[in-house]
């Protein structure tokens, strides 16, 4: 049997402790017992945050190779590194909640050291093709209101748009909604979503 490799992404602010990553690992889990030989590597943006792309790291990435710094090198050395766990894997499990209408900005500076010309994904005259393929993601999106299939749910089109630029076309999401609803509306939501991860694991 050959060894498959899960990336999981975490980005709450809680860690571990977040419902987006107890969803991720709920899901996780039931992979593992449901796909024997799979290994799991945890990557968690909140406790270990990358910095914020800026234009002395952006320069970094688009400076050849003979003519980096030692500065330089570091930089593109963490993105290299970055990209090679995100190419090594062939699922990916992201738990993505939702704060202030975006991202985690944890998980954008992540994104924006994965975003690479030649790495990632290329220009060509028929447009932009991905480098990252023959992958799949599961998204675990966690959220207080409630935004799914609305033009308020900023997260859903650039998830899937961004994973499809570099690769990632086949993109399954998980809600759970109205987690700051009350009980009711946060218990209800918590279970259609380990409903909906018992059926993706399997
Ligand atoms: C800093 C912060 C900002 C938030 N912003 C929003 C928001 O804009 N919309 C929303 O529906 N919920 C918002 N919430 C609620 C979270 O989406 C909700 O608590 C979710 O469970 C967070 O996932 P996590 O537990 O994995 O971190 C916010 C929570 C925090 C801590």
């Amino acid at each position: 049997m050959s060894t498959r490799t899960l990336l999981q992404i975490n980005t709450s602010l809680f860690a571990g402790h977040g419902q987006s990553s107890q969803l991720a690992d709920r899901f996780v889990a039931d992979y593992l017992a449901a796909h024997p030989g799979t290994v799991r590597v945890l990557r968690d943006v909140a406790s270990q945050p990358l910095p914020h792309l800026d234009g002395a790291r952006f320069s970094a990435f688009v400076t050849p190779a003979a003519e980096r710094t030692p500065e330089q090198q570091a930089v593109v050395a963490q993105s290299d590194a970055l990209i090679a766990e995100l190419k090594g894997a062939d699922v990916l499990v992201l738990g993505l909640p939702m704060y202030n209408f975006g991202v985690p900005s944890q998980l954008k500076s992540w994104i924006d050291h994965i975003a690479r010309a030649g790495e990632t994904f290329r220009y060509t005259a028929n447009g932009p093709e991905g480098l990252v393929t023959g992958k799949k993601a599961y998204v675990f999106a966690t959220r207080g209101g409630l935004y799914a299939g609305t033009a308020l749910d900023s997260q859903t089109a650039y998830i899937r748009d961004f994973l499809r630029f570099i690769g990632i076309a086949d993109v399954e999401f998980v809600y759970a909604e109205g987690l700051a609803m009350g009980a009711e509306a946060k218990d209800g939501a918590l279970a259609r979503a380990r409903d909906s991860i018992t059926r993706l694991a399997a």
